[in-house]
């Protein structure tokens, strides 16, 4: 039961990558953006309080992400965690570790998906996915294999983050490097972190983590 982290900024791949490690080793996927969008979406109260500083963004509080990620931990004793875009502060990587400790759970690896900051946008602003079934996609990187048609199941309806362009962009690329760059060195010290070449195609991505988790690299 590993226990990982995908420490990157926006656009770096880590909900490509977490959804095929969920696909393919039964782990299970805990992104508090994905989180954070289906509390809006569903129209409850958090997802309110959220939405205007999703929409600028910037981060929502500790208190908020800490707590769905607890709930959703609890969901699945017995898998293994993938946490994708959490935690993004030291208040939220000190809350993971005492969560983490209650549950009798442990870190296995950090992996930090190094990418060129250039890069980003155009990763961000050309990502949609289907609306059906939450594949994701890129217009230049990875189109669907008959346009307007998602290759997992059909369907002809996609969509679009609504923080995906390219001024949301920017300010969440300097949220990262304020206060979620910090967290290398914190995971450092206890020789948890784990550098993969994010530049490199997303199969290539794959296998280069693919090589951590089972010991190879
Ligand atoms: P969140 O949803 O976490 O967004 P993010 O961190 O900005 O990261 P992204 O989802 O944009 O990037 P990604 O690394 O997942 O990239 P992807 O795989 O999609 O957070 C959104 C908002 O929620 C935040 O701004 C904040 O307001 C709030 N929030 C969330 N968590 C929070 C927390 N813990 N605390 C406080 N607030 C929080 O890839 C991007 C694109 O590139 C895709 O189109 C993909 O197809 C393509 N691609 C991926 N890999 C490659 C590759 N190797 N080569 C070419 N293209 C690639
Ligand atoms: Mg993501």
């Amino acid at each position: 039961m590993m226990n990982i982290i995908l420490l990157g900024p926006p656009g770096a791949g880590k909900g490509t990558q977490a959804a095929r490690l969920q696909a393919e080793r039964g782990m299970i996927q805990l992104s508090t953006g994905d989180m954070l969008r289906e509390a809006r979406a569903s129209g409850s109260p958090i997802g309110d309080k959220v939405k205007a500083i999703m929409d600028a963004g910037e981060l929502v509080s500790d208190e908020i992400v800490t707590a769905l990620i607890g709930e959703r931990l609890d969901t699945c004793a017995d898998c293994g965690a993938i946490f994708d875009g959490f935690p993004r502060t030291k208040a939220q990587a000190e809350a993971l570790d005492l969560l983490l400790a209650e549950r009798g759970r442990k870190l296995d690896h950090v992996i930090e998906l190094a990418v060129d900051e250039d890069a980003l946008v155009k990763r961000i602003t050309g990502r949609f996915s289907c609306a059906k079934c939450a594949t994701g996609y890129h217009d230049s990187f990875k189109p669907t294999q008959v346009p307007g048609v998602c290759d997992g199941c059909g369907s002809t309806e996609f969509v679009r983050r609504k923080d995906d362009n390219e001024e949301n962009v920017r300010t969440r690329i300097a949220e990262h490097r304020a206060k979620t760059a910090p967290l290398r060195p914190y995971y450092d010290e206890r020789g948890l972190v784990r550098r993969v070449d994010g530049m490199a195609s997303v199969d290539e991505v794959a296998a280069q983590i693919a090589a951590i988790l089972d010991g190879e690299a």
